[in-house]
């Protein structure tokens, strides 16, 4: 959608995948989804560095409302979690530095039953820009799929047409088996292609599958519109340290959306390590947004590759459960970069740094098991390599 908006995928915070439809406070005190949990992920986005980094969307998914609308058709926050309604999130989020998102539904209710926004198009609109909503993921529930593909626009056209800037996510696509991306990139910032992301291996690689199955994909992503394999599971429970790192390198490699879902206040600092690092958010957030593909898949190890401003971004995956490292030697024709003479950093810091070109042979890497070793190839002058040598980085 050119709007001006998501010109790199958006990064941020959302509730969904962590908190899901928790709305007993009594019970779960810090995990109901409630003014006191966004203001609490709020202050530690700033004080910890993730907005510093470059997350600076706060998402309220679903089951933020009340059961009805009120007599003037308007939805209403529910008021025991959210006393300060709605304007009261966005200005506190605006005070940070922080932007607001915030989830709706284009059919009768959303996922979770709440009032859905068919027939309210514009009263909803209205409400968002009233509240200061940066942001808007508009999901698929309880709506014909075949409505969809005019529905979608429409509301987008009542968004453009309200004057405030917002990101507008459409789950459109995640419900229909055929869907028209040309259009869904011309009236959407970003899009939910699959089914939800849950917190485990099993449903991180499902979708890496199926992103990898289908390469014609990558033609859709580009500064304003973007492909959106779902949440971060990183910090939660369902991944080692070493999964996590699989996440988000291959999330940068496909120009992910970077939401995070987790409790912000008790992530190990393993995982938020993982969440803020600067050189492979650097790949995510690469200026030319081009998105990258699996290009190698054999002995259940893997490479994607994308192509960034100044070189390339390779992952080696190992989905192996063999319990050791693994040494996997390929070619630059393996890899898909063009052979030439590389500096090759690894950024986790897993590697020293070395130099590599054609005449090197084969290029080495060894990967734990469901792990990553995650290299930018940056070209450099002949003159520059002494051909295999380790160099250290500053
Ligand atoms: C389905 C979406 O795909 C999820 O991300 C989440 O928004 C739920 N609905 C909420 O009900």
């Amino acid at each position: 959608l050119d709007n001006g908006l998501a010109m790199t995928p958006p990064m941020g915070w959302l509730t969904w995948q962590r908190f899901r439809c928790i709305t007993d406070c009594k019970k779960y005190p810090d995990e109901c989804i409630s003014e006191a949990l966004i203001h609490r992920t709020a202050d530690k986005m700033v004080s910890e560095g993730y907005l510093a980094a470059g997350y600076d969307y706060v998402g309220i998914d679903d089951c933020w409302m009340e059961r009805n609308r009120d007599k003037n058709g308007r939805l209403v926050p529910d008021g025991t979690r959210f006393p300060n309604g709605m304007k009261g999130i966005g200005d506190y989020l605006h005070s940070k530095g922080l932007k607001f998102f915030l989830y709706q539904d284009y059919g009768n209710a959303t996922c979770a039953g709440y009032p859905g926004v068919l027939g309210h198009e514009k009263t909803d609109v209205e409400s968002f820009v009233s509240w200061g909503v940066d942001y808007i993921k508009l999901d698929g529930c309880n709506v014909e799929l075949s409505k969809m593909d005019t529905g979608y626009p429409e509301f987008g056209k009542v968004m453009n047409e309200s004057g405030r800037p917002m990101v507008y996510s459409c789950s459109w696509p995640a419900y229909q088996d055929e869907p028209d991306y040309k259009s869904i990139m011309e009236y959407c910032n970003l899009w939910r292609n699959t089914d939800d992301i849950q917190d485990s291996w099993a449903s991180l690689t499902s979708i890496m599958d199926w992103f990898a199955e289908r390469p014609e994909l990558v033609k859709y992503a580009g500064p304003g519109h973007w492909n959106d394999p779902d949440m971060l599971l990183i910090g939660n429970f369902g991944l080692s340290v070493d999964q996590a790192k699989v996440q988000m390198a291959v999330w940068s490699i496909m120009a992910a959306p970077l939401m995070m879902s987790v409790d912000l206040d008790t992530i190990r600092d393993e995982f938020k390590d993982i969440l803020l690092n600067s050189r492979v958010i650097e790949i995510d957030q690469d200026e030319l947004g081009k998105q990258g593909v699996r290009v190698w898949n054999k002995s259940k190890c893997e490479i994607w590759t994308r192509e960034v401003s100044n070189g390339y971004a390779v992952a080696f995956v190992s989905r192996r459960d063999d319990g050791a490292p693994y040494t996997v030697a390929v070619t630059f024709d393996n890899i898909k970069i063009p052979a030439q003479n590389y500096l090759v950093e690894e950024l986790f810091d897993q590697e020293e740094s070395r130099t590599f070109s054609a005449e090197a042979g084969k290029f080495e890497s060894r990967i734990n098991p469901s792990g990553v070793k995650f290299y930018k190839f940056t070209p450099m002058q002949s003159n520059e390599v002494k051909i295999t040598g380790v160099i250290n980085r500053q």
